[in-house]
């Protein structure tokens, strides 16, 4: 099996080099622009994976407010165009998916039949890639993802830890809920969801469900750190994006056709803190 991985400097991107290295798989990793009409046409022309694994994409969610015609270009033209690729060359294309489509208006985990209505720029350019995905004719696998992290710095725990350094107490949302999903977990999903041949729509995400508040007062006792929490409401921070207040996702739906249990969210951090 081939695959070729965009996004090459993201950390599930990341995850996915140390993962197809260790495992000996054939794997490319060109320094590619998905919005590149002829880069894209060539390195898939000219490797022929048999999967196309898209983990590139814009992830500023307050800055796609006023950037929207990058953000339209990279997460949605550009999954377009791998689309377009990979059915081209007979390839299989994964695209990963947002939890920021929904508009946190239901009290129950997300499901894959739930209508999305996405509340900010970010979410409506990854709604659009999604369906633009779809429709471009490709083998596809959608796997919507929510709260990444792995080794990196574009992630919450990073930024914890980095907030959490001076012992300063912290404020967080305690009304802001989703599924924290650790970049190696998503990696063996996808692997096995790519080996038992799925397409179409599924969410990815760690089992269970956290507001930050809970998020970071998990993080912080995981590594021992005493600095005091608040609890926040999302409005204190004025942030220019809206967020769905709730947009758990449920797995059950991946779950249940690979026939795996997907770790608790607490379980993968502590799994990931305790690894470094
Ligand atoms: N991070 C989250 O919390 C989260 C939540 C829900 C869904 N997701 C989705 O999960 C997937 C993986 O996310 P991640 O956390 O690994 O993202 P990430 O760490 O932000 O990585 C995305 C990478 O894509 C690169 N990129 C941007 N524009 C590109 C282009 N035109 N061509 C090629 N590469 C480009 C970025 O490079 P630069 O940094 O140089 O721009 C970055 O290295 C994405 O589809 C994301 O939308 C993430």
């Amino acid at each position: 099996m081939k695959y070729l991985v965009t996004g090459i400097d993201g950390q599930l991107a990341a995850a996915f080099s140390r993962r197809l290295e260790k495992t000996g798989m054939d794997f490319k990793y060109p320094r590619l622009d998905i919005t590149d009409f002829d880069g894209v046409m060539e390195a898939v022309g000219a490797y022929r994976p048999d999967v196309i694994l898209n983990c590139a994409a814009y992830n500023f969610v307050d800055k796609a407010e006023t950037e929207r015609a990058q953000a339209f270009k990279i997460n949605a033209f550009g999954p377009a165009l791998l689309s377009y690729a990979a059915q081209k060359y007979n390839s299989a294309l994964v695209h990963y998916g947002s939890d920021y489509i929904f508009d946190g208006s239901k009290k129950s985990p997300y499901v894959e039949s739930d209508l999305p209505n996405p509340l900010n720029q970010y979410g409506k350019s990854k709604f659009a890639g999604e369906k633009l995905a779809m429709e471009t004719g490709a083998r596809t696998l959608i796997l919507r993802l929510s709260w990444v992290f792995g080794p990196g710095r574009q992630n919450f725990i990073h930024k914890l830890r980095e907030w959490a350094e001076d012992g300063r107490a912290l404020k967080m949302t305690d009304d802001e809920i989703s599924v924290p999903t650790y970049t190696e977990d998503a990696v063996n999903v996808t692997l096995k969801a790519v080996q038992g041949g799925l397409s179409g729509v599924y969410h990815l995400t760690n089992s269970g469900a956290c507001s930050r508040y809970e998020w970071a007062e998990a993080v912080l006792k995981e590594l021992g750190l005493k600095n005091k929490l608040e609890r926040a409401h999302q409005r204190d921070f004025d942030l220019p994006a809206k967020r769905p207040g709730f947009s758990a996702m449920s797995n059950h739906k991946i779950s249940a056709e690979l026939k795996i249990h997907i770790p608790d969210w607490r379980e993968a951090v502590g799994q990931f803190l305790n690894a470094r």
